[in-house]
């Protein structure tokens, strides 16, 4: 049994082939491996909200589907923590709850695209998306990265890749890689950008609960269902990832049909994931808020240090949970750098080509798993390299 060309052209998913070179290591307790390479919070969800999954057991509806779109008690608390945060929401059939804002992706790209169209992707690019996009036969037309402007896309450029093939403008804010975060005003020149050419923009919006501000006001335009699609996650927001916890959000035309895929697909969103998103919206807002600023804290500090240190790396850009960075080996592709920091430093990360092409100078460093008392060992490690 052969998988298509298609799919074997794919790259192989980035933190597994990372995490491999590890096998069979075993590293000295006074130098141990500091893992900066998956981006997931380092802090489990309060008691509070075990407790009340805890709670759930006993009721025998917690083992039970749910409608395919989601329970709409939650899908309505979700809207208000919308509310609350983006000062304009989405109504709740705008609204299903899905595995991760992964499935959200495919759920819009699915219902969005044929094979052979194309959506204009920012580089350096969150690994699933072109993973996902060739999967489905989409053609990936990359922004190139310019590390001049740190990883922000320009509006510009971006125009001139719009074809008669174009679907849509997909853009991550804070980014992955590069924790770049899009201004309300960019995000609304983009909107505007997709209207005036009738395609869609599709913002992933995965770490919104990390800028500390209003992300953007396009809730607030009574003609952003006409070319607005947000891929949601509350995974990081309420450290839930392993529960796989996201929500498309879109028109509800749309959702209607994006629903066909969720039946095929998954049918729903599991219950316990809704109930834990439900808590963590009803009752949970000071402590994300409280979290973000200690992701922002080991950002700065680890921002600080780095500069400080003055070490052969380079800092392009960098924000809450990543930094990219430029290593200093001309010869080396981002793999083979990354590796000589396994071997080295006994550090793990994310070579920056598996973010898409030419950027083998590159590497992606997260800071969600490692606590602020870390960075000073982190630095010192790039510094002695
Ligand atoms: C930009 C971005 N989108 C989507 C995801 C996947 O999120 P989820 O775990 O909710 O599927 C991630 C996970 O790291 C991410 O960084």
């Amino acid at each position: 049994m052969q998988a298509t060309k298609q799919i074997v052209k794919i790259q192989h998913p980035p933190i597994t082939e990372v995490k491999s070179w590890l096998s069979g290591r075993v590293f000295p307790a006074e130098k141990p491996l500091i893992d900066l390479c998956q981006a997931v919070p380092s802090y489990s969800p309060p008691a509070e909200l075990i407790e009340h999954l805890k709670s759930s057991f006993d009721d025998s509806q917690t083992f039970k589907y749910s409608p395919d779109e989601g329970l709409s008690d939650v899908r309505n608390e979700v809207c208000s923590w919308y509310q609350r945060h983006y000062q304009g929401a989405p109504t709740s059939d705008q609204l299903c709850l899905t595995i991760g804002a992964s499935q959200a992706f495919w759920l819009a790209i699915s219902a969005l695209c044929q094979p052979g169209d194309e959506v204009i992707v920012q580089l350096p690019a969150y690994f699933d998306h072109p993973m996902g996009l060739q999967a489905l036969g989409i053609k990936v037309v990359y922004a190139p990265f310019n590390p001049e402007t740190a990883g922000q896309p320009d509006i510009e450029t971006i125009s001139h890749l719009i074809g008669p093939k174009t679907k849509a403008i997909l853009l991550v804010t804070p980014s992955n890689p590069t924790g770049a975060v899009i201004s309300p005003t960019q995000i609304a020149a983009f909107f505007e950008l997709a209207q005036s050419r009738n395609i869609s923009l599709i913002l992933d919006e995965t770490y919104n609960a990390f800028i500390g501000t209003t992300p953007h006001l396009l809730f607030n335009r009574s003609d952003w269902p006409n070319n607005f699609i947000q891929i949601a996650s509350f995974g990081k927001t309420f450290a839930l990832t392993g529960l796989r916890c996201g929500a498309l959000i879109a028109d509800d035309k749309f959702i209607q049909q994006a629903l066909k895929i969720q039946d095929s697909m998954v049918v729903c969103q599991p219950r316990i994931t809704q109930l834990a998103l439900e808590f963590g919206c009803r009752h949970l807002d000071d402590w994300v808020a409280n979290n973000a600023v200690t992701m922002q804290q080991r950002h700065d500090r680890f921002k600080t240090d780095f500069l400080a240190a003055k070490t052969n790396f380079k800092l392009i850009a960098s924000g809450s949970f990543f930094a990219w960075v430029k290593h200093p080996w001309e010869d080396l592709t981002g793999r083979l750098a990354a590796k000589r920091l396994v071997e080295e430093a006994n550090l793990i990360c994310l070579p920056g080509e598996t973010f898409g092409p030419d950027l083998e100078p590159y590497l992606r460093l997260s800071f969600g798993n490692i606590e602020v008392s870390q960075i000073t060992e982190v630095v010192g490690r790039f510094q002695e390299i």
